[in-house]
């Protein structure tokens, strides 16, 4: 078969033939229909994810929509693994899978539920989430930012604010549902965001620290609980953190992601989240690349496209 091979961490995979895998225990051979390029999959592909054993070669991807040997077109998680989900085949385990409505565009459930599984959990799993809560989403123009927007709609806040770097990105979160947005500046954040209920962050770095400090000290009730959910690192894995925001008001900062939340809560949300995506609820920007192409794909200068590679 072929798949998308990394021999170098510092080189792009590239398509090659590959032996097909032998599946483990639990497992089942599953024909990989689409397989999204998230920023995990990027940073599973250069060695530098916290879950990265170095071993090489491996094929990419931690998830995907495939058809499993009943006849079913299920989406998958992967299990931490060298044998990825770009590649005509690849093994699953059943267990962290879900399978699909009739109808669902696997092009589309591969590009939508990474991202938007790293809200839909943080706000269903991590923190007790109350419709009509207002939410600041640090981080708000990128895929799973812009789906955060309409995640936190769908679930009931009652406000929500998109923060970002760039003006003109920040233009089109109205239309995606945020009812405010403001850039990343610290001032802005202090007026426009210092009564909110929960944050979801993926940025980190000095602008979450520069956030933390300009909305703490602009409560107007510090009593008044703040969720800070920390999602993403786009700005920095470390930030450092004022010790007087988690004292001076009533601050809860949690992390979201692969570990914090179990893997049998993770997968009990797929189902409905599918099933929301299918829906057409949320607007997406997708792009499907033959799995062919993957390198040209993978060394694309940026874009706010989630690139999709189907076998
Ligand atoms: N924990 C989880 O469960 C989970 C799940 C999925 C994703 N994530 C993480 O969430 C993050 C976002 O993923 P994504 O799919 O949205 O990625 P993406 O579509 O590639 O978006 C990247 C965004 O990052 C912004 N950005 C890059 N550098 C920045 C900086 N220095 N300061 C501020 N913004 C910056 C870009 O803003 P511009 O619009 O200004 O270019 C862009 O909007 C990643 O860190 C990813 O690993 C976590």
């Amino acid at each position: 078969m072929h798949a998308a091979v990394v021999t170098a961490f510092d080189s792009p995979p590239v398509y090659r033939e590959f032996p097909v895998p032998a599946p483990g225990p639990g497992q089942v051979l599953t024909d990989v229909l689409a397989a999204g390029l998230h920023p995990r999959v990027r940073s599973q592909a250069n060695g530098s994810h916290y879950t990265s054993s170095g071993d090489l070669p491996l094929v990419p991807g931690v998830d995907g929509v495939g058809r499993t040997p009943d006849g079913a077109t299920r989406y998958f998680i992967l299990e931490d693994t060298t044998m990825g989900a770009m590649a005509e085949q690849t093994a699953i385990d059943p267990r962290r899978s879900v399978v699909l409505a009739d109808g669902s565009d696997p092009v589309a459930i591969a590009a939508a539920m990474n991202p938007a599984m790293s809200s839909w959990v943080a706000l269903r799993r991590r923190i007790s989430f109350q419709p009509g809560q207002r939410v600041l989403i640090l981080g708000a123009t990128g895929n799973a930012g812009r789906l955060a927007i309409q995640v936190a709609k769908y679930l009931g806040a009652g406000q929500v604010i998109g923060a970002g770097r760039q003006p003109d990105k920040l233009a089109e979160l109205a239309g995606l549902g945020a009812d405010l947005t403001v850039t990343l500046d610290r001032a802005e954040l202090g007026k426009a965001a210092a009564d909110v209920d929960v944050v979801l962050d993926y940025v980190w770095g000095e602008p979450t620290a520069a956030a933390m400090a300009a909305i703490v000290t602009a409560r107007a009730d510090r009593s008044q609980p703040l969720s800070w959910v920390e999602i993403g690192s786009l700005a920095g894995i470390t930030a450092a953190i004022p010790s007087a925001a988690l004292r001076a008001a009533r601050l809860q900062l949690v992390g979201s992601g692969q570990g914090s939340v179990p893997t049998s809560d993770i997968v009990a949300e797929l189902s409905d989240l599918a099933a929301v995506i299918t829906s057409g609820a949320f607007q997406l920007n997708v792009k499907a690349v033959p799995l062919a192409g993957v390198t040209a794909a993978w060394s694309a200068p940026g874009s706010h496209q989630r690139l999709v590679i189907v076998p």
